[in-house]
C-alpha cells in the first residue's frame, strides 16, 4: 500500500506504528474511527489513505477526533473529520456511536484514567482498538511520574510508567468486561535512556513502548 505522510525526523514511533502496528489492523475496516488524543491529526490523514487505497471512491463515514487542543483546523480540512474538545480524566467522554476502529496513540501514559479510556474503547469499537503504553519490563520496578513538559504547547503533560504486569493484570481485568474482545497482536520497542531523558530530564529510565491491538471480531 502507498502510503505518503511527511513524519519528519521525529516520528520514528510513526513509523513503527506503520511497520509493526498497521499490519495487525483490518484496513478495510477503517471508514470510522474514533481516535482519542488525536493531536494534529497524523491517524487521520493515515486512515483516509488506507480508506482511499482499500475502497477506492468511498469516502470516510465518520472520525471523531478528541483532544484536548483546539481541533477545528482538522474539522476544516477533513469533511469527515469531528472535533471533540476536552480534557480527559476532567471532563466526561462524548457519547458517541459504535465506530469500526478506535485508536488512542501515543497518550494513555500520560493519563491517570486510562482504565476508564480503555473501557470506553472497547465499548464503542466494533471491530480494533489499538494503542500503546510505556512500561517497565522489570516488575520490581516502582512506578516513576516523570514530569515533561509537552513540547507542542503549553500544558504540562506528565508520563506515568508502570510495570508491564501491573497493565496486563488491568487489561485482563477490562477484556473479562467485554467477553468479544481479544488481544489480537503486540509489538513492541525499547526507548532508549538517552530518549527518555531528552523527554523527561530524568536519567536511566530504561522503558519499553508497547502496542496491542485488540480485537473483537
Ligand atoms: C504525544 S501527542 C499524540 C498525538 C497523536 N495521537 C499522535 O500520535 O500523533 C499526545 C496528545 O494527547 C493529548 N492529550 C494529552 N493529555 C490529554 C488530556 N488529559 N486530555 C485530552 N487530550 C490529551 C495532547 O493534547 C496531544 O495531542
Amino acid at each position: 500500500m502507498n502510503i505518503s505522510l511527511d513524519l519528519g525526523e521525529l516520528q520514528l514511533n510513526k513509523r513503527f506504528f506503520i511497520g509493526k502496528v498497521l499490519p495487525a489492523l483490518d484496513g478495510s475496516r477503517l471508514g470510522s474511527v474514533i481516535d482519542i488524543g488525536c493531536g494534529s491529526g497524523i491517524y487521520v490523514e493515515l486512515c483516509r489513505q488506507i480508506q482511499e487505497a482499500v475502497h477506492p471512491g468511498v469516502p470516510m463515514r465518520c472520525y471523531h477526533g478528541i483532544d484536548q487542543q483546539e481541533l477545528r483546523p482538522l474539522e476544516e480540512r477533513y469533511p469527515f473529520f469531528r472535533g471533540h474538545q476536552l480534557q480527559l480524566c476532567r471532563d466526561s467522554l462524548p457519547e458517541l456511536p459504535e465506530v469500526e476502529t478506535v485508536l488512542c496513540c501515543e497518550v494513555i501514559y500520560y493519563l491517570p484514567c486510562w482504565e476508564q479510556v480503555v473501557d470506553y474503547m472497547l465499548q464503542h469499537a466494533t471491530v480494533q482498538v489499538a494503542f500503546d503504553l510505556m512500561y517497565f519490563l522489570d516488575h520490581r520496578r516502582e512506578p516513576v511520574v516523570a514530569p515533561l513538559t509537552y513540547c507542542k504547547g503549553s500544558e504540562h503533560l506528565t508520563y506515568l510508567i508502570r510495570s508491564l504486569g501491573e497493565f496486563e493484570r488491568a487489561i485482563d481485568r477490562l477484556l473479562t468486561k467485554h467477553p468479544a474482545a481479544r488481544v489480537a497482536h503486540r509489538a513492541e520497542w525499547p526507548i532508549s535512556p538517552v530518549a527518555m531523558q531528552n523527554w523527561t530530564g530524568i536519567a536511566d529510565l530504561q522503558v519499553t513502548n508497547g502496542w496491542l491491538v485488540i480485537r473483537k471480531d
